[in-house]
């Protein structure tokens, strides 16, 4: 205690000063090595964000690296929000009163798993807006939240006696696109809010940030647990052999997305690369050292293809979700003692937990007897047209006369639709699958069609974030007439926007539980059902949904996210504060239906319980892929070590498919692994990875861990595909490109830890009009 009596005078220095010198940075003129946890507080409940940041500074962290979420602050054009969850003063005076420094990183665009990347959805109001670029609309907005934040916490910087050390600007641009003088401008609004005296810095990939690199601020490189550091500060050296070193985020774990295997990464390997970095005096912002949760509707969703992120951001960190130490904590905690002379700060005592009985809801509004008053339409729109931003929506029309059914087809849902006939449930297109058909019964003129679609998170990465909801361009009906096919494009819509509110869903109408019964699949009514349970003292818990179907749960009024009876999140965390004495309610908007309205808490989490449907895998059973007569377009080697690989097919190749053969490996072993890959065009661009679909991999190791071989166009370079343990080479992957390329070249990141473990040596790649025989 004395001591954090000390740490909090020390905190009241004035005009202190943060740069970058020779080698290191320099705080107050003395070599400083930055040691950040990366906490977000709209992700942690405000009663525990000093919990939570006594818990990083337990660990041994001396600063705090935080991203401002736009969309958070200002989710109605022009109303700022920096109260309560969003309070960005309170919780940077909350580091500064624990002597912890501040790394500001105010976006505009963050990632961070979170809702488009942190960008307001209400910028897709302007159709034809160009995110992230110079589009004057989008930087006016940018500049206006820009001097929002800091007329809340400009004052706060080092030179003005505050915490903050360092702004960054913008956000991995690299991994979006080429553009210096959008960056500069981002810059600029910096400099002009903060003053000149700010440090500023970008954060990007070692593969990728000389592209926008700015000579006046200091870059930093992000990535994982187990990479090669000194491959990852190689080229950063050989340009700027001065500059201080920093990874600005060193992955802790890794997040979860529906319906695949929950993430984890070894203590041991996250262990050594910070014990590593340390030794050589190199700065590190440890993201996440606790990730907190993705409240109501914020989880973000990656690309290519559609992967929404799940609710839980526990990112199997050192703090985890519920802000409790982890084995991992101790551990790391330990090696950090070797870099503080042995003094540490006691670890604040854990946040207690309750079980709950289990408890059964007691109402409920089936949704199709509470539609909101309809809007009518010609043509269909998107949610973002009809000023929606959140939650689902139904478009309503009639069909006309298929005598021997047909098909329909939704150009595109985004993201979960449900179709009814007549009120008769035919059946769901889930974007994540691709799913934009399906059939129709035999019907009469004027039957009634019901696409009911729930907008999950808009995507956050790479350049999908322009991410519209609803159904994004139009449907038609394709009609079966004895062989031939009739297709028109169904107009006069009526429109239902369901928004996500909790005071929408408490006006609807309930009945007793009593009154539903399930249908025959098993499931009770589509719709909001509301329960209730009593505690004597409130605590954190962990309520379960494993009995439900899809949607998002209310508790006293705060959103607290989405379920998904797919997994692997089965539970989701509600912290004590929300809880009071006496009786609590619960509230679930649930778009299938639950199979039983019951629920119940326990201490711990269930994160890791995966009930998909779907398999992870790209191979029926039995399946061989059969190359006869295929010749390569190329058989080459590919060069050891890290680092992206590149060879060129001497010849150009026309194609719509395209296979590898991976053919051995540098290691000897019978283990091959891409990271990330791309073909060429005749101008040697890589071509759009956006339509890629994964036809056929012999082997992908998907037991416990996501290394499946749509990893190696997943844009993250620190995950990869990987075949089996067992299983021998040749390796091969076949990929669907979407529409015919002429192609020159193939680029190629093998594994990003020392010596690209399983690293493919001789490589030939097929190309193909026609799919490959399988
Ligand atoms: C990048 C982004 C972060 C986050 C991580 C992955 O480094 O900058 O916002 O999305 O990836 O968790």
């Amino acid at each position: 205690d004395s001591m954090l009596a000390m740490a909090e005078n020390v905190s009241q220095d004035t005009h202190g000063k943060f740069e970058a010198g020779k080698g290191t940075f320099l705080l107050n003129g003395k070599p400083f090595v930055v040691k950040a946890a990366e906490l977000h507080y709209p992700r942690i409940p405000q009663e525990y964000w000093e919990h939570r940041i006594k818990m990083s500074k337990a660990l041994g962290m001396n600063t705090i690296c935080l991203y401002t979420f736009w969309n958070a602050h200002e989710p109605k054009e022009n109303q700022f929000d920096f109260t309560g969850q969003n309070n960005l003063r309170e919780f940077i005076r909350l580091c500064q009163k624990n002597d912890m420094k501040v790394i500001l990183r105010p976006g505009p665009y963050v990632c961070a798993e979170w809702e488009m990347g942190g960008l307001p959805w209400w910028l897709l109001k302007k159709k034809d807006i160009r995110l992230r670029e110079n589009d004057p609309y989008f930087l006016e907005r940018v500049d206006k939240f820009q001097k929002a934040v800091a007329a809340q916490v400009a004052d706060l910087t080092i030179a003005d006696g505050g915490p903050i050390i360092m702004v960054q600007v913008e956000n991995e641009y690299g991994s979006y696109g080429e553009d210096k003088k959008y960056v500069s401008n981002i810059r600029d609004m910096l400099r002009k809010n903060f003053g000149d005296n700010v440090t500023l810095f970008q954060c990007d990939w070692s593969s990728n940030f000389e592209k926008n690199g700015l000579d006046d601020l200091i870059w930093t490189m992000n990535f994982g647990t187990g990479a090669n550091i000194d491959d990852q500060f190689r080229r950063l050296k050989e340009l700027r052999p001065e500059s201080p070193l920093m990874c600005s985020e060193f992955w802790s774990g890794w997040f979860d997305k529906w319906g695949a295997n929950h993430e984890t990464r070894p203590a041991a390997d996250m262990i050594a690369g910070i014990d590593e970095m340390l030794s050589k005096n190199i700065s590190f912002s440890l993201y996440m050292t606790h990730g907190g949760t993705n409240w109501g509707h914020w989880a973000g969703a990656n690309s290519p293809g559609y992967a929404p992120d799940v609710t839980s951001y526990d990112y199997d960190a050192p703090i985890n979700e519920q802000g409790a130490p982890t084995p991992k904590y101790w551990e790391l905690r330990k090696a950090l003692e070797k870099y503080t002379d042995g003094k540490q700060f006691p670890v604040p005592a854990s946040i207690k937990t309750i079980d709950i009985k289990p408890f059964a809801f007691s109402k409920v509004a089936p949704i199709f007897s509470n539609l909101p008053e309809p809007k009518s339409d010609v043509n269909i729109r998107t949610m973002e047209e009809y000023d929606q931003g959140f939650g689902s929506i139904i478009y309503q029309t009639t069909l006309p006369e298929l005598a021997n059914g047909g098909f329909l087809t939704v150009n595109d849902p985004h993201d979960y639709a449900q179709v009814f006939v007549d009120g008769k449930y035919i059946g769901t297109l889930d974007r994540r699958n691709g799913e934009k058909q399906l059939s129709l019964p035999p019907c009469k003129r004027g039957a009634r069609l019901d696409i009911f679609v729930e907008a999950m998170g808009r995507i956050n990465f790479g350049r999908a974030i322009k991410d519209f909801k609803g159904i994004t361009d139009n449907v038609t009906v394709t009609e079966d007439r004895n062989g031939y096919h009739f297709t028109c494009e169904l107009k006069n819509w009526k429109v239902y926007n369901i928004e996500d509110e909790y005071e929408c869903y408490k006006s609807y109408s309930y009945a007793p539980i009593e009154s539903v019964s399930p249908d025959s699949t098993g499931r009770l009514p589509r719709g909001v059902y509301v329960g209730t349970f009593n505690i004597n003292k409130p605590a954190d818990t962990f309520l379960s949904f494993e009995k439900w179907g899809k949607g998002l749960v209310y508790v006293n009024g705060h959103g607290i996210g989405r379920i998904w009876e797919i997994g692997p999140q089965q539970t989701l965390y509600v912290p004590g504060t929300w809880l009071k004495k006496g009786e609590n309610e619960v509230l679930v908007f649930d778009i299938m239906g639950p199979k039983e309205a019951v629920s119940f808490g326990s201490k711990t989490p269930e994160l890791d319980k995966l009930l998909v449907k779907k398999p992870l895998t790209h191979r029926e059973p039995g399946q061989e892929l059969d190359l006869e007569g295929s010749k390569p377009v190329v058989s080459s080697s590919l060069t050891p070590g890290n680092g992206w690989k590149e060879i060129s097919f001497g010849t150009p190749a026309t194609g719509r498919y395209v296979c590898l053969e991976a053919v051995n490996s540098h290691d000897g072993k019978d283990r091959a692994a891409i990271a990330e890959m791309y073909l060429l065009d005749n101008n040697n661009e890589r071509i759009s990875r956006e339509p890629w679909v994964v036809m056929y991999a012999d082997s992908e190791d998907v037991e416990g861990v996501n290394r499946s071989a749509d990893k190696t166009f997943d844009l993250q370079e620190s995950t990869y595909w990987s075949t089996k343990k067992k299983d021998k080479f040749p390796h091969f992957i076949v990929i669907d490109l979407g529409k015919e390329h002429t192609l020159t070249g193939l680029q190629c990141l093998p594994r990003m830890e020392s010596n690209a473990p399983s690293a493919i040596k001789d490589i030939k790649v097929y190309v193909s009009s026609v799919p490959f025989k399988f």
